[in-house]
């Protein structure tokens, strides 16, 4: 059997890789997927499952919109939901102007062991209207009962967000609290593409975020890696370069094989996250740091406490000629230092378990945070 390189599974649904296909309206059906097979997630439609939402779109299309409209929106469903089935993980953004035909898209789509995208996205002013898309945005209580209630079928549930409309930290502890699985972050700001939305809801919820906007080479998804994205999405990119879901695919898988970690943090100092604790000293100066315990309500005696019962007994734990004594308080791998690699050889440890055992400590940090 070969071993999966990258390890990655939201609920039932495994994924090959982290880069996604967005979903485009009229443009992202199960043909235009099956040029993108090697992609980790293809996020098929927005596709409109009742008459009001095609309705609403055949009005778009007649102004010149692409949309995707049918008279059997759950028999349209299902033929893509088959199409596509064979091709990797699929996602179907849908929007519905009331909670029943979510609930009946939901137990189809996890019958064929798919995800189901609330579309908390759209701001065509003829979905608005109907309370869809982007006003699910501003009526949380709503979209909580719709996640809650589509959750029930079992499905996993992402929601599809625009940032920068609300406060996005309260709206992902919101959709995280109703039982979201994934939130998929459009990261638009008037002033271009805003990664620090990413951060932010990396640092206030455990949802498995997908990063989204503007990403048009691996050094723009990188962006997006290294402040908390699990996984990177393109949409108006693709219509421009197909190649570049393959390209973006071989990049990162080679960042995987060579680090073992294919999204660590920034260095807290370079405006890292807080998964990036775990590459933090001993709290002994005056620094970025202290900022940032006190974000994760952690004093720093219990920080020191936590990450040194942690490494007890690990590969991290050794470290005589380092910075503090213990790999414990090491940098991340990509930051030369002869001192860390000549402990990693003295003990043979690989990078790659190194950064391993950092994202292991990672997590133990992540977990103990109070939020
Ligand atoms: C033509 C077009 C149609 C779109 N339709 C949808 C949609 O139905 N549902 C949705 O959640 N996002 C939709 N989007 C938004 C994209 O998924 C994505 O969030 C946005 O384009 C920003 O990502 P990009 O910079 O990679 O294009 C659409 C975008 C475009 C360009
Ligand atoms: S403790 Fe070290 S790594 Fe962390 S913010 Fe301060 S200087 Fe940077
Ligand atoms: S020994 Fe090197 S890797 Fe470890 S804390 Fe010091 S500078 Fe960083």
């Amino acid at each position: 059997m070969i071993k999966q390189l990258f390890n990655i599974k939201i609920g039932y649904a495994s994924i090959k890789n982290p880069i996604a296909v967005a979903p485009m309206a009229g443009i992202t059906d199960s043909g235009f997927a099956a040029k993108f097979g090697n992609a980790g997630l293809v996020v098929l439609g927005g596709y409109n499952l009742d008459a009001k939402t095609n309705d609403a779109a055949r009005k778009e299309i007649s102004r010149g919109r692409k949309e995707f409209v049918s008279d059997e929106p759950m028999d349209l469903l299902k033929k893509e939901l088959k199409a596509s089935h064979d091709l990797t993980r699929i996602a179907v953004n849908v929007r519905a102007a009331s909670l029943e035909p979510f609930v009946e898209a939901a137990r189809l789509i996890k019958d064929s062991g798919a995800i189901l995208e609330i579309n908390a996205h759209c701001r065509q002013p003829e979905m608005l209207e109907l309370g869809v898309g982007e006003a699910l945005l501003r009526d949380l209580p709503r979209l909580c009962e719709y996640i809650g209630e589509i959750k029930k079928t079992g499905v996993v549930v992402s929601v599809k967000t625009r940032a920068n409309v609300v406060n996005d930290v309260e709206l992902a502890k919101a959709i995280e609290k109703a039982g979201a699985d994934i939130i998929h972050i459009d990261a638009m700001h008037p002033d271009g593409m805003d990664v620090g939305v990413i951060k932010r809801v990396r640092n206030s919820t455990n949802l498995f975020i997908i990063g989204n906007n503007s990403v048009v080479d691996f050094e723009s998804a990188k962006d997006m890696f290294s402040y908390g994205a699990d996984m990177v999405s393109v949409a108006r990119g693709l219509l421009e370069e197909p190649r570049l879901i393959d390209n973006l695919v071989d990049e990162i898988s080679a960042i995987q094989s060579m680090t073992g970690w294919y999204n660590a943090p920034k260095h807290i100092c370079g405006g890292g996250d807080l998964r990036a604790l775990a590459f933090c000293c001993l709290p002994v100066k005056p620094c970025a740091l202290h900022a940032a315990l006190k974000q994760a309500g952690m004093s720093a005696e219990e920080f020191m406490k936590l990450k040194m019962d942690f490494v007890r007994g690990t590969p991290l734990e050794p470290g005589d000629g380092t910075c503090f004594g213990s790999m414990t308080w090491c940098c991340k791998i990509t930051k030369p230092c002869f001192l860390r690699d000549s402990t990693l050889t003295q003990t043979g440890v690989s990078d790659i378990e190194y950064m391993q055992f950092k994202k292991k400590l990672s997590e133990y940090l992540m977990k103990k945070r109070k939020r």
